[in-house]
Formats: structure tokens, sequence, C-alpha cells
């Protein structure tokens, strides 16, 4: 293993005192009022300079207010910060997450087998990582081969027609949004269902459209703890027991199967530990869908589409961790989010798949930015001394168009977009492919252009617009444009393009991480408000009234606990 030339321990936030800080604090001041539209009116290669292609992925980031000379100042704020080091201490498995004291080896889960050298080869606390996720895969394989094919049946001999993965957060989005975005390559007997909401309408819209006797529930929950996916695992057990007519204890073998890392759990819960898919705890939950967490997907589109999906990311991951900062796509993403970010001064970024099918691909990574990025203590345990993770949100284009783009074009705020965008569709409807990519394009390059006065003034003349009406409606008519944009493009949205996709922002995720100096991988942000909950659920549950002088809340939430057990004990 090799070591870094630092501890991670000692890692302190990016100072906004370092001098390749200043130099972009300065650089930013110099040229904040060159518009966008100037950089490409002066710059004729603007496309070919500010574009990079790999794993099968086209990022166009011209569309940013940056110049060469801003690149480079973040190249050198990259490699004042170590990202190189550091990505390779997490390819080879150093525990770089040290709040947990864990590795952080998701990229291990797509390395091709056998390693292509012993040197390859990943030990991690003795355990042989690449075999131990071999042979994890074969399982998974074996079993949704055997599903797939009707050799796995229900417990009366019928083959499985629906699946129902029960999980939250990472247990839930990955699986979800994956099988959603490859609904063209899944199989035409299986219906695939997600269950997460501890709110009992969601598992209740599902049970009341299928048969017991043909679902398999796959309770997916990395420390088989989490309480929305147990309470949900218990009702779907219940449920199972109660409706299928003449079914066991012993029959629940055939209908629950079990991903995670806590056998023990698993073993308490009634799963026969034959019917779980292990992984381990080197792969956190919003990094997972690589493991055993994909089981689903794996159910949803075959193994070798699954296969495919992996080593589309291995293929990004190979690229991540070789190509120099200046030609690696995940860096340059990362460095481009960073100047909007800490320089430009943008709160949030808005995802804008031009693609229905990855409809959850904003939620999947609200998920993976938010919960890794937002951080307030660098790994030193010293307070951020910069802005970290802005607010990730968006829906797929057209629909966002009409609904919040408006802000986007003349809000007070400037929100940077990422369109992402296949070239070509999986259907063969006419006009609609030309018309989708078309609107893509069109709004980031009105975000860039905008509309001067002038161009507005001279559009209304033309239509013969009376000069008192032009004037009222100047201002209202006028973009300020200089709105900057990102575009990813791919041929087609196939297994491997989206693998390569998802870990193109898993490393952006990283990069950014490693500059502000957090770590991207624990998220004990949501402890606290899981830990409230227990204790209002004991007392919602209880008969004693909440009220003040027991200390316990404030009145708002005693008021609020006291009326809702009104309705609840009633
Ligand atoms: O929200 C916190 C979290 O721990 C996520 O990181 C994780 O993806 C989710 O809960 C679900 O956890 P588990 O897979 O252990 O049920």
């Amino acid at each position: 293993m090799s070591t870094t030339p630092y501890s991670a321990q000692h890692i302190s936030s990016l100072k906004a005192d370092t001098p390749s800080f200043l130099a972009l604090q300065e650089h930013y001041a110099a040229t904040k009022n060159i518009p966008l539209r100037a950089l490409f009116d002066g710059d004729p290669d603007r496309f070919a300079s500010f574009t990079v292609e790999a794993a099968g992925l086209f990022l166009d980031y011209a569309k940013n207010t940056l110049t060469s000379e801003t690149m480079s100042l973040l190249f050198n704020l990259a490699r004042e910060r170590h990202v190189e080091a550091r990505r390779e201490a997490m390819f080879v498995g150093e525990k770089i997450n040290t709040t947990e004291h864990r590795a952080v080896l998701h990229t291990a889960l797509r390395t091709p087998w056998p390693p292509s050298s012993a040197a390859a080869a990943l030990v991690v606390d003795g355990q042989q990582v690449n075999a131990d996720v071999h042979a994890v895969l074969e399982q998974i394989a074996t079993f949704t081969e055997s599903v797939r094919s009707e050799k796995w049946r229900g417990y009366n001999g019928k083959p499985i027609t629906d699946i129902v993965n029960i999980g939250i957060g990472g247990s839930d989005l990955g699986p979800k949004m994956v099988c959603q975005a490859l609904r063209p390559f899944q199989h035409a007997r299986l219906t695939m269902h997600f269950v997460s909401n501890v709110d009992g309408h969601d598992i209740d819209a599902v049970l009341s459209k299928i048969d017991p006797a043909t679902t398999l529930f796959v309770i997916a929950s990395k420390t088989f703890t989490t309480m929305e996916t147990m309470m949900n695992a218990h009702s779907a057990r219940q449920w199972f027991l109660t409706q299928a007519e003449t079914a066991t204890e012993t029959d629940l073998a055939h209908h629950f199967v079990a991903v995670s890392t806590n056998t023990e759990g698993v073993k308490a819960f009634g799963i026969d530990p034959q019917n779980m898919f292990p992984f381990w705890d080197w792969v956190g939950g919003r990094y997972s869908v690589w493991s055993s967490i994909g089981l689903s997907v794996a159910l949803a589109i075959g193994f070798e589409r699954f296969s495919e999906f992996l080593a589309g990311a291995h293929a990004m991951d190979s690229h991540f961790r070789s190509a120099p900062l200046e030609q690696n796509m995940p860096a340059i993403l990362a460095l481009v989010g960073v100047w909007q970010r800490n320089f430009c001064g943008s709160a949030s970024l808005s995802i804008a798949p031009y693609h229905q099918d990855l409809g959850n691909f904003p939620s999947y990574l609200q998920q993976l930015e938010m919960e890794s990025n937002g951080k307030r203590t660098a790994l030193d345990g010293s307070p951020v001394e910069v802005n970290t993770c802005p607010v990730i949100w968006g829906n797929v284009g057209t629909n966002g168009q009409h609904a919040y783009f408006q802000l986007l074009h003349q809000g007070t705020d400037i929100t940077p977009v990422d369109f992402i965008a296949a070239l070509a569709p999986e259907h063969r409807l006419p006009g609609h492919q030309a018309a989708l990519l078309a609107n893509c394009f069109a709004q980031s390059e009105a975000f860039m252009r905008g509309k001067s006065a002038d161009e507005v003034r001279a559009e209304m003349q033309t239509k013969g617009m009376p000069e008192d009406q032009i004037t009222a409606l100047l201002p209202h008519r006028t973009f300020p444009g200089n709105r900057p944009s990102n575009t990813i493009l791919m041929q087609k949205l196939t297994p491997a393009a989206l693998g390569a996709l998802i870990a193109l922002y898993e490393h952006k995720v990283f990069v950014q991480g490693v500059i502000w100096g957090i770590n991207s991988f624990d998220q004990w942000g949501v402890e606290l408000g899981k830990v409230m909950a227990t204790h209002i659920l004991d007392e919602l549950n209880t008969n004693a009234t909440c009220d003040s002088s027991v200390g316990k809340h404030d009145s708002s939430t005693n008021g609020l606990i006291n009326r809702a057990r009104a309705v609840l004990m009633a």
C-alpha cells in the first residue's frame, strides 16, 4: 500500500488567505465584468479549448465565465491541496474516511476480475478485496439469472413478476435511479417497485397492486437498523403472511432476500443468510449502487448489462486515476464548481437532464453531493473557512423550462446549470429527439448570451410596436445573460454510459471534498434528527401529555406532539 506525504487528520480547511486562493480572488475581481459573450466573440476556438472527452462522455464547460488563466489558477489550487496524492490514497485503500476509520473503495467494486496485476489486487485489513467483490458478483449473477429465467419461483410455483426494493437513502436512490434510467433494457416480465418512506402511504400504494405469490422483496440496508427500512420490511413480511393463501413462515425464503453488511441483523429479521448478499463497510451508502445494493438493477437488466454498467464506471475510474488534471474530466468539473461556488458566489447548482429516463438523477445527486460535501468541519476538526457544497436540485428538461427556468434566466441569483443529454434516443418516434436537443442547446445558449436591451428594442420595432409600449416592456424583456452552464453529452444512455456518468460525479465530489479539506465519506449530520425522532416516537405512543414543565421540548414541539397524539390516540 502506498503512503501519502501527509496524514489526513492534519488536513485543514481550504484557507481564504492561501496564495492560490488569493490569486483566484484577484483574478475574479479583474475579470468579473467580462461578459461570457465577449469571451466567445474574442476566441473562435473557445469550444475546443474548454471541452474534454473521456469514458464515452463529452464535457463542454466553455459556457462558464472563465479563461485559460482561470483554469490554470484552479489547477494550481488543486495541486496545492494534494488532489493527486489523495486520489491515489483512495484508490489504494488508505483509510481516508478518518472519522469512521474506513477505506473508501467503491472503485474496487467495478475493478475487472481478475485484477490486471498482483500490485492491482487490493488487500485491506487482511481482506482480499477483489476476490470478495468477485465472489459476491458471482452470487448476484447466479441469483438474478435464476429469477429472470423462472427457475426461482414463489412459494406456490409461480414465476416472480414484481420486485420490491425496500431501502432508503443510498439503498434506494441508486437502484431506483438506475432502474429508471435503464428502463429500455429491463426484463419484460419484471416490474420494479421502490419503497423508501416510513410514511405508510408509500408501501401501501405498492402492496395494493402486487400479488404476494409472485413478488420478491429485496430488503436493502447497509446497517439493517434504519428505522424506515426495518418498519417497511416488517410490514411487507406481515402482509405476505396474511395475504399469501396457505403461505407459512418457511415460504418467506422464496420471497425475501437481503442486501446488507449486517449478517446478524438479517438473521434476526428471519432471512436465511444464504439469501443475503453482503457488502462491506468500505462502501458508503451513497456510493453503493455498484455493490450488492445494485441487486435490483441486476434483476431488472440482467447481469451482463449490470457488468457493462460497472465497466462504464471503471473506464471513468481509470481516466480519473491517470489523466493529468488539465485533461481530467472529474477534476475539471469539480474545479469549475469550486470557481462558481467560492469565487463567483453561486449557492446552488441545478441539474437538468434532457432525458426523461434520468428523471431521478437530480435526487440521486442530491444525496451524493450534499450528504458527501455538506460539511462545516475540516478533516482536522477545525471549522471550514470557505463555503462548501452548494444546494443541488433540478428536474428533467424540457419540463423544468416551464417551471423554474424563469428564475434561472431573470432571477436575482446566478445559478449554474449542468445540462445532460444523450444524442441518440432509445425510441423511434420521429421529431422528438431533435426537439429535445434543440431545447437543451438553446437554453444553455440563452443563459450565456442573454438578450440585450438594444436587441429587444430592435425586435419590438421590427414588429411595429409603439414606442411607449417598447419603453414600458423593455426592462421586462431584457435578459442579462452571463449565466454559466456545463453540458455533458453521451451517445446513448446505455448501462456503460450511465456508469461513467455516475462515476464522473462521484469523483467530482471527491475532488471538491479534497479541495475544501472535508471528509466526503461520513454523514454525522443525519444523526441528530434520527435520535430525536426515536424519543418523539415513544412520546407519540404513550398516554402522558407533553408539557414544557417536563423540560423535554420547547413549547412548539410539545404543542405539535400533543395535537398529533390527540388524533393517534383517538
Ligand atoms: O441518511 C443516512 C444514511 O446513513 C445514508 O447515508 C444511507 O444511504 C441511508 O441512511 C440508508 O442506510 P442503510 O443502508 O444502512 O439503511
